[in-house]
């Protein structure tokens, strides 16, 4: 029988043509094989076999042979022990792996802040063009053409990070743009984060004055590499793009664009000549998905004396409008979350960020869209001079364009619609960074909001390279101290305490490495982050009082919590010294967990014990007061802050929390993620599906009553009247967005319990199906596309009978633990068997029917 080799791929999912990994790590699906062999040689044909290992890993296997040098291809491909046929051959390419490959320097014109600048270089090639590579990054953002040709369709690029350490470039394929003979070679630069503003408090030029292009062309010919790079020959002038920022929006007069500036035979004499800037420090090749249009939809124009649009989703990114009309025509584009009472955009929370497109035709039909920006809106209005005809309007959604891995649907459509709202917020807020929101003037690298919200993340898709990348930056941005900052990358730093080291923000230091792991089974990043997380720990356990409780600095708390002054979010019922204590605990203890994994005996030892005596500490000192709150009687469940003996009257008490409010939810961001599985541990399924079902405020399905599509900030962001929450902050401008995925960690309780998926082991070596059925779903179903292939189950429930058909992946065991009832009989795959809570299963697919002796 021929094996199927599937899931062939590296860590490095960037899909760009080469990696910046020296030693790529390899994966593949097993195909329940005892070992494998991986074969790796310098061509196709495995003529040239560089070296081969045998492994019984199926997952981040180093690429055989010496780290790869700079430009060097390398295939591999993989087999199972004792089988001939081989998987398809893989191709790996390595890009600049040394600061010295780079013989470019980047460019710069005078560019007003808001400017995009032009740069340009002719140049000529020989006959007998083999390859050809064009490695490229900005300080800014860039977007460059080859002949007239765009070199990629990735959007704000290099993306953000801790630019005075790190800076990303790309590699693209460009063989196929070049020609003999005349070729150029064309980009324009913006702002974007590196000199544009950030943050509420309006300042800009973060990290430099002066925006650049870097790029480096380098073409193999058949008489040898040429290699055009960004130097003095550049020349630098204007075009129609007249400002743009990721908050403002873009202005674009088209009267204004040089006529043929991206091909070869322009005059560009009266363009400046470019200055050369010095190499940055820490260039490296991005390793995770470009941020991309990941969704397009045409959306109708309501022209009700004023032209109005509904895209029925809140997104992250633009509108395309193609529209007619003379010379000189204006048309604005403005962008809203919701509307107000009288069905105006309601534009006050997006604060700073204008959102608003303007363009001026050069006469004629053209298609528009802004540049080097994106919108956090649903609703839009479009302002034209009455002689433009707007012909057509698309939405365009944007996002780190990751890999699709769950799916989960059930009866009820008002949960799919809230599961849908997690899938977007998730989408509109995984833009290079994972950030808070999209649309004001924030839209940061908020920890806490990761860190509560990772674990779904991960389920939902491959975001492994996605919070890698971003873990760098966080380890970057620390502070020396171990203390975190509140945002990554960092631009709160300046101020001060409040800027920084709060807990269940900071601990997004420990536990979304930890989420990796448990998803991914990715050891490697607990590897890298190991400093990280202990210098945190550290600094936290440093704070401690006499009474190892941690009752001093500002911490954020259980933000949000609904019954906390509007004004004052900080101000929650669960006093925050025990969520901070609480936290602390928790994240020591993984942190055990983690040295243990890692070998680090003493560590493991030291942390496990420091873990352990703050959570007796937390308990002793403020579990009382603690758990007279929803979020108090979670954290102490779920941290296991509470005693064995009194885990079961913490259930009890939190049940009791939940059916005295009729099921509406008392928990803000560091309590949510926590409550329903606290529920559903305890045995209290009732309670938990109270408080899902409830559509009263504050609860998940009353935002989805009131139509949205995306998940919101503030549980009350409109209230049960319709009424659109004011934002009122003490001392600042509103803080209301609509689109905020903390809350949305609600996700990881829909696999994991209502569908019943979750894994049992890191990386689902072993996968648990374990549903509960309840809030009147007769039906729900969940898949995950792992990593060593696809785990899913279909449940259905009547009349006294549950049914169900689970997938368990090759090379993975898994058990179903049967769903509370009292069943009578049970038939595994047509075979009836004796009734026991748990059923453990091999690789395939397995059919349960259950039936009590009502039915
Ligand atoms: C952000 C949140 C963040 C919070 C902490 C807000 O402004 O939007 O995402 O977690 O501040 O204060």
């Amino acid at each position: 029988m021929t094996i199927s080799y599937t899931g062939l791929r590296t860590r490095d999912d960037s899909g760009l043509i080469a990696t910046g990994e020296a030693r790529p790590l390899l994966s593949w699906h097993p195909v329940g094989a005892r070992a494998y062999t991986v074969e790796a040689a310098a061509d196709a044909a495995f003529d040239e076999v560089i070296a081969s290992l045998t492994t019984e890993r199926t997952f981040d296997v180093p690429l055989p042979g010496p780290a790869l040098a700079s430009r060097e291809v390398r295939w591999w491909r993989v087999r199972a022990v004792g089988e001939e046929e081989w998987s398809e051959p893989c191709r790996v390419e390595a890009a600049l792996l040394e600061a010295g490959d780079w013989t470019a320097r980047p460019v710069t014109v005078p560019a007003a802040p808001d400017a995009v600048p032009l740069l340009r270089r002719e140049f000529a090639l020989p006959q007998g063009i083999l390859s050809a590579r064009l490695y490229v990054t900005a300080l800014g953002l860039h977007q460059t053409w080859i002949n007239g040709a765009l070199v990629s369709e990735d959007l704000l690029e290099p993306g953000w990070t801790e630019y005075r350490d790190r800076l990303l470039y790309a590699t693209y394929d460009v063989t196929g743009l070049l020609a003999e003979g005349r070729n150029a070679i064309g980009a324009a630069v913006a702002d974007g984060w590196y000199r544009g503003p950030l943050g509420w408090f309006g300042r800009s030029a973060w990290y430099g004055d002066r925006t650049a292009l870097l790029a480096q062309l380098e073409v193999e010919t058949v008489d040898g590499c040429v290699v055009v790079g960004t130097d003095e020959t550049w020349r630098g002038g204007t075009g129609a793009v007249a400002s743009a920022g990721l908050y403002a929006g873009c202005t674009t007069d088209l009267r204004n664009e040089p006529r043929g500036w991206r091909e070869p035979g322009f005059d560009d004499r009266d363009w400046a000549a470019a200055t050369t800037l010095d190499l940055p420090a820490g260039l490296e090749h991005r390793s995770m998905p470009a941020v991309r249009a990941v969704r397009t939809w045409p959306v109708e124009v309501v022209a009700d004396g004023r032209l109005r649009l509904d895209t029925g989703q809140n997104l992250a990114g633009y509108l395309r409008v193609t529209a007619t009309g003379p010379a000189g025509a204006e048309i604005t584009v403005r962008h809203a979350e919701v509307l107000d009472d009288q069905g105006e955009l309601h534009t006050a929370p997006l604060r700073s960020a204008a959102s608003v497109d303007r363009y001026t035709l050069d006469g004629g039909r053209a298609v528009l869209e802004p540049v080097f920006t994106f919108h956090g809106f649903r609703y839009a209005e479009i302002t034209a001079d009455p002689e433009v005809r707007i012909d057509g309007v698309e939405a365009v959604a944007i996002s780190s364009d990751l890999r699709r891995t769950g799916r989960f649907s059930c009866s009820d459509e008002r949960v799919n619609r809230l599961y849908d709202n997690v899938i977007w917020s998730q989408m509109d807020n995984f833009v290079s960074i994972p950030t808070d929101c999209p649309q004001r003037d924030e839209r940061l690298g908020w920890t806490g909001d990761i860190q509560v919200f990772a674990p779904t993340a991960c389920r939902n898709s491959d975001a492994r390279s996605f919070l890698r990348n971003w873990l760098r930056d966080l380890a970057i941005a620390q502070y020396p101290d171990g203390k975190m900052p509140h945002v990554v990358p960092d631009i709160l730093g300046d101020l001060g305490d409040w800027g920084s080291g709060s807990t269940g923000w900071g601990d997004a230091a420990v536990g979304v490495p930890w989420a990796l792991y448990e998803a991914y089974g990715d050891l490697e990043t607990l590897r890298d982050q190991y400093a990280s997380m202990r210098a945190w720990v550290d600094w936290g356990a440093s704070r401690l009082d006499a009474d190892r409780v941690w009752s001093a600095g500002f911490h954020f708390g259980d933000w949000l919590d609904p019954g906390a002054p509007s004004g004052d979010p900080a101000r929650a019922a669960v006093p925050t010294p025990f969520t901070a204590t609480a936290y602390l605990s928790h994240s020591a203890r993984l942190l055990a967990r983690i040295a243990g994994l890692l070998g680090r005996a003493e560590d493991a030892d030291h942390y496990g014990a420091l873990g352990d005596a703050i959570a007796d500490a937390a308990w002793k000192h403020l579990g009382n007061k603690a758990i007279e709150t929803q979020t108090g009687c979670a954290m102490a469940l779920r941290f296991r802050i509470a005693p064995d003996d009194e885990r079961h009257a913490v259930g009890e008490r939190l049940a009791a929390l939940v059916r005295a409010r009729g099921g509406r939810i008392g928990t803000g961001f560091l309590g949510t993620p926590l409550i329903l599985h606290a529920l559903t541990e305890t045995g209290h399924h009732e309670e938990a599906y109270l408080l899902l079902m409830n559509e009263r405020c504050p609860g998940w399905l009353h935002q989805v009553g009131q139509g949205a599509t995306t998940v919101w900030e503030r549980w009350d962001a409109i209230g049960e009247d319709g009424r659109i929450h004011g934002g009122d902050m003490d001392g600042g401008g509103p803080m209301l967005s609509f689109n905020h995925y903390a809350y949305g960690a609600v996700a990881d309780w829909l696999y994991a319990t209502v569908a019943g998926l979750s894994p049992a082991a890191p990386g689902w070596s072993a996968v648990s199906f374990a549903p509960v059925p309840g809030g009147g779903l007769t039906w729900a179903s969940a898949e995950m596309d792992t990593p060593i292939g696809r785990a899913a189950i279909r449940w259905e429930t009547g009349d006294g009978s549950f049914s169900a058909e689970v997938e368990v992946p090759p090379g993975a065991t898994a058990t179903v633990t049967l769903p509370p009832g009292d069943w009578s009989s049970l038939r595994l795959n047509g075979r009836t068997l004796q009734i026991a809570p748990v059923l453990d299963l091999g690789p395939g697919v397995h059919r349960i029917a259950l039936s009590s002796s009502r039915s």
